[in-house]
């Protein structure tokens, strides 16, 4: 499939997505909303493909947000059905089996932040700045940010941000626990690749048995929680990831997983 708006790479077991309307800054437009959704439609269904890095195009924006030129004369209406479409890509990110690492390039602003938000963790470059720039534009967050936000770093600080504008840096970001590492520029792709790596070398069911744990989990009242872990936890005991990863403990040799 051929886009527009985004470029999607494929190497050994990893899908990268770079979102590409570099003179917008990787604004997030209807097409290109569209074509995210395509795209991570079309690497759910890739057998080849065992993980997804996010990142965008150029060396200046991940993504500065939503398309405030397209937003300036919605209806409330057409307002309420983009933001929804902007909700349920990104919840079509946050729920692939596989996962997504956000490579933070840039500017993650506003529907930027929350597309890094609806990866599974971010890495960033020093030269990441995030922020809810919204109520300076007299609007609230629409794609998640209000909701992924404060469960990332806390009601106190996710207030904060949103209330105040405020656009943070890298070092800030990892302070608060939105982002797990910050590398040199030229670093990040490869710090990002090493990361996949180390998931990769693993057991592929597990790894996504234990996403989809954490993700409806964490939705759910304790008692729920802990029977959505048991389940995915006996699940293991049917797979042949499971019989390799204990044999070859015992057998003091490296596991060779199959993702079977
Ligand atoms: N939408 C549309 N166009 C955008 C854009 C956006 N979110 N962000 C940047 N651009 C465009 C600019 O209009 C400019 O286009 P022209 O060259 O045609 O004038 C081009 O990208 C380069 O941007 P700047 O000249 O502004 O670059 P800068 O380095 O001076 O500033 C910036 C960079 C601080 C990121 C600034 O562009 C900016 O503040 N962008 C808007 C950020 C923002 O408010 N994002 C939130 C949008 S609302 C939202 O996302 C709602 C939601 O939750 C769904």
């Amino acid at each position: 499939m051929q886009f527009e708006n985004l470029i999607l790479e494929k190497q050994d077991r990893i899908a990268t997505i770079y979102i590409n309307r570099p003179k917008a800054l990787n604004a997030l437009n209807t097409d290109t909303l569209l074509e995210l959704k395509d795209a991570v439609n079309q690497i759910k269904t890739d057998d080849s493909i065992d993980l997804l890095i996010i990142t965008g195009s150029g060396d200046k924006a991940f993504v500065a947000g939503a398309d405030i030129a397209f937003m300036q004369n919605l209806t409330a209406m057409e307002g309420r059905a983009f933001g929804a479409l902007g909700q349920k890509v990104f919840m079509a990110v946050e729920s692939l089996e596989k996962p997504v690492i956000a490579a933070v390039n840039g500017f993650a602003l506003g529907g930027g932040c929350e597309l890094a938000m609806c990866c599974d963790f971010r890495i960033a470059s020093t030269k990441a700045r995030f922020g809810q720039p919204e109520v300076g534009l007299g609007i609230t967050p629409g794609f998640g940010g209000t909701q992924r936000l404060p469960r990332l770093v806390g009601m106190g600080m996710a207030k904060q941000l949103l209330m105040t504008a405020d656009i943070i840096g890298a070092q800030e970001a990892k302070r608060i626990g939105l982002v797990n590492e910050v590398t040199e520029p030229e670093e990040l792709i490869n710090t990002v690749k090493n990361i996949a790596e180390r998931i990769l070398s693993k057991g592929q069911l597990a790894v996504r048995l234990t996403k989809a744990a954490v993700n409806e989990g964490t939705q759910a009242d304790i008692n729920r929680a802990m029977t959505i872990e048991a389940d995915a936890f006996g699940l293991c005991f049917s797979t042949a990831d499971q019989k390799e990863g204990m044999n070859a403990f015992i057998e003091k040799r490296k596991p060779e997983f199959t993702g079977k």
